[in-house]
């Protein structure tokens, strides 16, 4: 009865779409477990690349059932957009394919506002969140008055329920002298979304661990990454949920006992979009060099809201905070032929502190704007390596960065990806 879990090890974007698509070949359900739709992961297939938000990266699959765990913020608009695009495109979007858990909650238009307006009231020290309502929809619900996609199958108490929280979020964006919304129109948007909504409901819970029961594989896909965590992230330049392990298990309401593998996805460099410190970034001519200029679909411009990602050297104090966090069991590296053709790659092994080596990931921002990271610097190598798929078919310098990683984090990598087609894998480690 196991449950592996794929999560983001860095600030997101890491290919975590990629990586459940290829291991949902080998499980019976995928299910999302936390965030919204601020994730973008990308899924490539031929000539097709789906951009998922909120539909589950197995999906693609015709035998894997996927589930959107409670965990989840649900703006049903772009939920229902989502399934449109993948069913012009042939693919299986009908209930039994594709689950929405009761206890999801909502994200409204309000909850979209309220971001909007609070982005802006910070200025300078906006989060530069995606502007989906993502933090307002968790503020709701940990305040224990969010919407729940349970009121899908109840028209009139959903009806109720949204002209009230209409009519409090007014209330914030009076004050924030934003525009007032028309409880009316929402309620009435919101009718005809659980009208198309209710059948895909599912009492999640009972769902998977009867699965896991039945000796069914699941899959929890995570969003965001392990620094993007709540808790354990770059507060506050975080999400409002819980992209690690521990949100797995609540995201989906499965025991500890049922985890077989920690999948922790790192790309070869590293990447963040919005604010908050960063303490490898890189600027100018290496920095353009590895974000791209945005002429290929991976080069490094957001998924979701197309904002160029900041870049940096891979840091691996942030990959040992992620092994601790998340217990990963193991890493997949993305993104290593990126790196061809740089005469050599600087990684960083360690932070500096006041002059003192530090062996951890600093939990508060201010000190960690002032650490200095510790690079050792590796020789890189010219050959493109996009069509390896062994280790022995990779350059001995590139083969050396990926085993010099697994070593210096203490996670074992067992897949690295070398271009963002489902084939571009490099097994066998
Ligand atoms: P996610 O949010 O973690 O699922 O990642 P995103 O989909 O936001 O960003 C990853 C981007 O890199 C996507 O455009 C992927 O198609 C692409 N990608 C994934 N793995 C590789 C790889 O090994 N090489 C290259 N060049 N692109 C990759
Ligand atoms: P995937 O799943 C990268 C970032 C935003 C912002 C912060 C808070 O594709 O890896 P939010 O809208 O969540 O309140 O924004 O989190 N962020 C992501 N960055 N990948 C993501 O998802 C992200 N989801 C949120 O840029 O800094
Ligand atoms: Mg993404």
């Amino acid at each position: 009865m196991p449950l592996d879990i794929v999560l983001g090890s860095q600030w997101g974007d890491e290919g975590k779409g990629r990586i459940v698509d290829l291991l949902a070949a080998g499980a019976h359900i995928v299910a999302r477990y936390s965030g919204g739709d601020n994730a973008g992961h990308t899924v490539t297939i031929g000539d097709d690349i789906f951009r998922l938000h909120l539909v589950p990266s197995g999906i693609i699959h015709p035998d894997v059932t996927c589930v959107i765990g409670n965990g989840v913020v649900v703006n049903p608009a772009v939920l229902l957009r989502e399934m449109d695009s993948l069913a012009a495109k042939g693919v299986d979007v009908s209930p039994d394919h594709l689950k929405l858990s009761k206890q999801a909650h909502l994200i409204t238009p309000a909850h979209v506002a309220l971001d909007g307006a609070q982005e802006r009231r910070r200025g300078q020290e906006a989060i530069g969140t995606t502007l989906r309502g993502i933090g307002p929809a968790y503020r709701d619900k940990a305040a224990r008055k969010g919407l729940r996609a349970q009121l899908f199958a109840e028209p009139e108490t959903l009806a109720d329920a949204v002209h009230e929280h209409v009519a409090e979020c007014n209330e914030l964006l009076d004050l924030y002298g934003e525009p007032l919304l028309d409880a009316a129109a929402i309620a009435a948007e919101f009718a005809g979304y659980a009208r198309r909504l209710a059948p895909y409901l599912v009492e999640s819970t009972p769902f998977l661990n009867k699965a896991l029961e039945e000796g069914q594989t699941v899959l929890a896909e995570g969003a965001q990454g392990t620094l993007l965590d709540l808790d354990h992230g770059t507060y506050p330049f975080v999400t409002s949920s819980y992209p690690t392990a521990g949100g797995a298990l609540i995201g989906l309401g499965i025991g500890p006992g049922a985890v077989r593998r920690v999948v922790g996805a790192a790309k070869a460099f590293t990447t963040r979009v919005g604010g908050g410190p960063f303490p490898c970034e890189l600027s100018g001519e290496l920095a353009g060099r590895l974000r791209g200029t945005g002429e290929h679909p991976w080069d490094e411009f957001g998924t979701t809201t197309g904002r160029p990602r900041r870049v940096g050297w891979l840091d691996l104090t942030i990959l040992r905070h992620a092994r601790r966090v998340n217990g990963l069991t193991e890493m997949v590296l993305t993104k290593l032929d990126i790196l061809s053709g740089l005469p050599e790659l600087a990684v960083c092994v360690g932070y500096e502190l006041d002059g003192q080596r530090i062996d951890y990931f600093p939990s508060d921002v201010a000190t960690l704007s002032r650490v200095r990271p510790l690079y050792e610097t590796l020789p890189g190598w010219e050959e493109d390596v996009t069509n390896a798929r062994r280790p022995a078919d990779l350059p001995e310098n590139a083969r050396r960065y990926v085993e010099f990683v697994a070593r210096n984090v203490g996670v074992p990598i067992r897949l690295v990806s070398v271009g963002p087609a489902r084939e571009q894998i490099v097994e066998g480690w």
